[in-house]
């Protein structure tokens, strides 16, 4: 089969989603039906509902980052690293930027990577701002900063209604309009602005290729669109 990134001294940038996790047991967001114990996520995952009710929100994350603590990277993420390696031997540029926020790229071993939507191993004082890895599985909630003001902790995430590390947008930004090539894994295309980066990397005429379980809703900024499971396909296509 032809492979996806056919030249190693290439500029590669890719961007995942919670499928690439799917083969490592974490649900995407689809396959729970955007649910959680009756909750649409986006009722427990924004700045207006930690403010309401910090306990469940908290409970939530919790449970989100013992299972990611308990997770292993799958071969779809290895896949990823290697392409990273391979890339950078050769001479070419590799950036990864992942929407997820469970940290298994860079346990893979990926260097050059941007976790756009945070990380759920870091917390951050609601107070001072300081940002910090994090692996308590607390019992009390929610828990408080142990700096002068005792500021609450929160997920470092960034919740619905929130923007972008303003850096994170500059870097991708500057990464799709000097990249050869853009590829998309494991995301269903619906959540901006990362949904919309496929259609800047077209406008700077870049070529463009989406690995996905089934069609993306962005489906038709894409060049290319390989269908299957990206643990399954990656090792086999990618370079
Ligand atoms: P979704 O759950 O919306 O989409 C996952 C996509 O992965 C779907 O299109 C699936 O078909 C596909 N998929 C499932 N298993 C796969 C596999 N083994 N291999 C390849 N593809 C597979 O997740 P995201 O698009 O990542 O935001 O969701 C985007 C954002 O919405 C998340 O980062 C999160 C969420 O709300 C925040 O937490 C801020």
């Amino acid at each position: 089969m032809e492979k996806i990134v056919k030249n190693l001294k290439s500029y590669v940038v890719v961007m995942t989603g919670a499928g690439i996790s799917a083969e490592s047991g974490i649900k995407t967001f689809r396959d729970a039906d955007g649910l959680w114990k009756n909750y649409r996520i986006e009722e427990v995952a924004s700045p207006i509902a930690f403010a309401r009710d910090p306990e469940l929100v908290w409970e939530f994350y919790l449970m989100r980052r013992k299972q990611a603590l308990e997770c292993k990277p799958n071969n779809g993420h290895i896949a990823l690293t290697n392409l990273e390696k391979a890339v950078k031997q050769n001479g070419g540029k590799f950036l990864l930027i992942t929407q997820n926020v469970d940290g298994l790229h860079k346990r893979a071993g990926s260097e050059n990577v941007i976790e756009i939507h945070g990380n759920l191993i870091y917390s951050r004082c609601a107070k001072c701002g300081e940002i910090f890895e994090d692996r308590n599985i607390y019992q009390e909630i929610p828990p408080y900063h142990n700096c002068k003001e005792k500021g609450m902790l929160r997920p470092h995430i960034v919740w619905f209604g929130e923007s972008l590390n303003p850096e994170h947008l500059e870097i991708t930004t500057n990464a799709l309009s000097e990249c050869d090539i853009f590829i998309v894994i494991g995301t269903s295309g619906v959540v901006y602005p990362a949904a919309g980066f496929v259609s800047i990397a077209k406008k700077f005429g870049k070529k463009t290729v989406c690995v996905n379980k089934e069609e993306p809703d962005n489906i038709g900024y894409f060049d290319e669109f390989y269908k299957g499971k990206a643990g399954e396909l990656l090792p086999e296509i990618l370079f």
